[in-house]
């Protein structure tokens, strides 16, 4: 499958980057074309300015800003995130990717007011995150990204697509071990993606 990998970790040293590299590496290793999207390393800008949000409803006018990134979200077959947890959501800069990318017009257009999708080519969808807080606490909290991966996003691509959602819960008190064996997970799952 031709897979379209967003990454949002600022720090190339990070545990997050070498689940980023695992990723790719495992995705590649299994035969997929693989599209790497660092949205970091590309410097992707994540603010929808005044004159995006005036044409935002404008297709196709609204893509000309983004367009490459819209070209490279046609092309996917499936979606994979790798990203931390930033107080319960994602980080700016891959909230501003959905804000800017999935515009009407490309994720979705209005037919009749209804919401219809546009990204039905998606038919597998997978998440890799790392959270500081334990399992309790982000159920606590609702767990806002589990719930955009499993709810939003999914209901935005092909219907009953399956979800691969893995999560290294507790980073503030994880271990070489703990962190092991998440990235050996990671490894196994995108290898049978
Ligand atoms: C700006 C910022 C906000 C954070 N907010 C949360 C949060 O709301 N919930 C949570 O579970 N962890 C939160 N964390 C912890 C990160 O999820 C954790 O540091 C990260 O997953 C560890 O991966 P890394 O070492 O590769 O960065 C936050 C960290 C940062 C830097």
């Amino acid at each position: 499958m031709k897979v379209l990998v967003l990454h949002s970790h600022p720090v190339e040293e990070s545990y997050g980057a070498a689940l980023h590299r695992q990723t790719i590496e495992s995705l590649k290793g299994a035969g997929h074309e693989v599209d790497d999207c660092n949205l970091y390393a590309e410097g992707f800008d994540p603010v929808l300015s005044r004159q995006d949000r005036v044409i935002y409803h404008d297709y196709p006018g609204n893509i000309e800003a983004v367009k490459s990134y819209v070209e490279r979200l046609q092309r996917a077959e499936a979606l994979v995130i790798v990203t931390p947890v930033w107080n319960f959501g994602f980080p700016a800069i891959l909230k501003g990717y959905f804000d800017r990318v999935w515009l009407p017009g490309v994720s979705f257009e209005l037919v009749d007011g209804k919401v219809r999708s546009k990204l039905q080519h998606i038919r597998k969808l997978g998440a890799v995150l790392t959270y500081g807080a334990d399992p309790f606490r982000a159920f606590i909290a609702g767990n806002p990204p589990k719930k955009i991966v499993k709810r939003v996003l999914r209901a935005q691509i092909k219907p009953f697509a399956p979800v691969v959602f893995l999560a290294h819960y507790d980073m503030n008190r994880s271990t070489d071990e703990t962190r092991g064996l998440f990235l050996d997970k990671v490894k196994r799952e995108m290898a049978r993606f």
